[in-house]
């Protein structure tokens, strides 16, 4: 599903979002679901959706007297809110569980394929996780070796969709925005990072209404194998 005109992109590099869209964050629902039978999937949900609205918040938050919170503490926290709105017991083991799953998250099916087919364009990862948790991650999954560089918004100080963490893509890769390629399965970001100036492909697996805050991804598709055919050539 190719709903905008204008392909082939003229990029010259491509920035991934981490979580959502090469990690797939309800590969923890199965974890969830052996801890709380009956339960995992909205946990899971409930959890991610915490995370991010706590990201947000602590953005906006943050002071010298309240300096922001890294993901990890952000992850813990929504966790913790997520058992307690749910009404679920989350006992130290079962909370180390639950964050040890987000650490091993299973990647997308098609996102080694799809790193390996973007090559020789340089390809990172900006996200909002800390190198502490993205690093091992990319290893254990293999992504790795598709990845020139990990970025994290702890460089930045503040969680996407600020403009000063889109900023980071450009100063590792010098590039001007419209030749860098941002994908994300998370709309805000596509949307965040369109107002950038990024060229944007929003991966809408689930076919999702596109969020109105801000102005439309360049390109949406429902996977990340569609990606390199939507390229000019390298
Ligand atoms: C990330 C979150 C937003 O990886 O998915 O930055």
């Amino acid at each position: 599903m190719i709903e905008n005109s204008g392909i082939p992109f003229a990029v010259d590099a491509l920035v991934f979002d981490a979580y959502g869209t090469l990690f797939d964050v309800q590969s923890v629902a199965s974890t969830a679901e052996a801890l709380f039978p009956g339960h995992g999937a909205a946990l899971a949900q409930l959890w991610r959706s915490k995370q991010l609205e706590y990201s947000w918040l602590q953005s906006l938050m943050q002071s010298p007297t309240h300096p922001r919170q890294d993901f990890a503490a952000v992850t813990a926290h929504a966790l913790a809110y997520a058992a307690d709105a749910l009404a679920l017991p989350l006992a130290s083991h079962a909370r180390h569980r639950m964050l040890d799953a987000y650490l091993d998250l299973s990647p997308f099916p098609d996102a080694d394929p799809a790193l390996a087919a973007l090559a020789p364009r340089r390809r990172l990862i900006l996200s909002n996780g800390t190198r502490a948790m993205l690093e091992p991650l990319a290893a254990a999954t293999g992504l790795a070796r598709h990845l020139d560089n990990i970025l994290s918004v702890d460089d930045a100080g503040v969680y996407k969709p600020s403009p000063r963490v889109y900023h980071l893509a450009v100063d590792a890769l010098k590039l001007p925005p419209l030749r860098i390629g941002f994908v994300s399965s998370n709309a805000w970001d596509a949307i965040g990072a369109k107002a950038f100036g990024f060229t944007v492909f929003w991966i809408n697996r689930i076919g999702a209404p596109l969020d109105r805050h801000g102005p439309r991804p360049d390109c949406v598709i429902r996977r990340l194998a569609e990606l390199p055919a939507l390229l000019t050539a390298a």
